[in-house]
């Protein structure tokens, strides 16, 4: 089972990926977990130019997608073959958002990913207020990064909420981290 965690920064994926990977723990016989950016060299870069002055829109598209191509051949479809479940906090759903913020056209970006990317099974989107998520972000790092500015983190908001696909669950991410756990775990009973 490949299980995805969308929304602008802000809305608690990090803590709910940590809350499904612990439940799914006790009756999968393997969890996996990772991100997006990753760890590796790209992502690495990825991240680091977020805050040290942002790459122009064309390249940090392309690091995007090699990023996530490098992810998908050496960890998620591995981790799916050998039949673990997989859960990832970002996936191609945040490009088309952030990189459609930038100019680029999400239907286009999703027809590139289709092409390499394996569709998940669930997505679970987690929607808040992007004035809420900035508040969130204040209070827990302080400062937002280059990403994180109001005006993007509202389109990425749109576009996130334009996403209509039977395997995307709304979930509202303004209540408590066990009640928006609760939630998603009913769509995996
Ligand atoms: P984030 O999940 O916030 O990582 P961390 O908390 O570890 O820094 O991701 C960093 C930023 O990357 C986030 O603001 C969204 C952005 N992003 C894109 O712009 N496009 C993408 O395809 C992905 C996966 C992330």
């Amino acid at each position: 089972m490949f299980i995805v965690f969308e929304g602008i920064d802000g809305t608690g994926k990090s803590t709910q990926v940590r809350l499904l990977a612990d439940a799914l723990r006790q009756r999968e016989k393997e969890v996996v977990t990772s991100k997006e950016p990753t760890d590796g060299p790209v992502g690495t870069r990825l991240r680091q130019s977020a805050e040290k002055g942002r790459l122009s829109p064309q390249d940090e598209l392309d690091l995007f997608h090699q990023d996530r191509r490098d992810h998908v051949q050496s960890l998620i479809v591995p981790a799916l073959e050998r039949g673990a479940t997989v859960i990832v906090d970002r996936y191609f759903f945040s490009t088309m958002a952030y990189q459609g913020a930038r100019g680029f056209d999400p239907a286009e970006i999703r027809a590139i990913n289709e092409q390499f990317a394996p569709r998940p099974d669930h997505v679970f989107l987690l929607v808040l207020e992007p004035d809420v998520a900035l508040d969130r972000i204040g209070i827990r790092d302080g400062k937002a990064n280059a990403f994180e500015h109001k005006e993007a983190l509202q389109k990425c908001h749109d576009i996130f909420a334009s996403l209509d696909d039977d395997f995307i669950h709304r979930i509202d991410a303004s209540r408590s981290p066990a009640q928006v756990h609760a939630e998603i775990l009913s769509f995996l009973a």
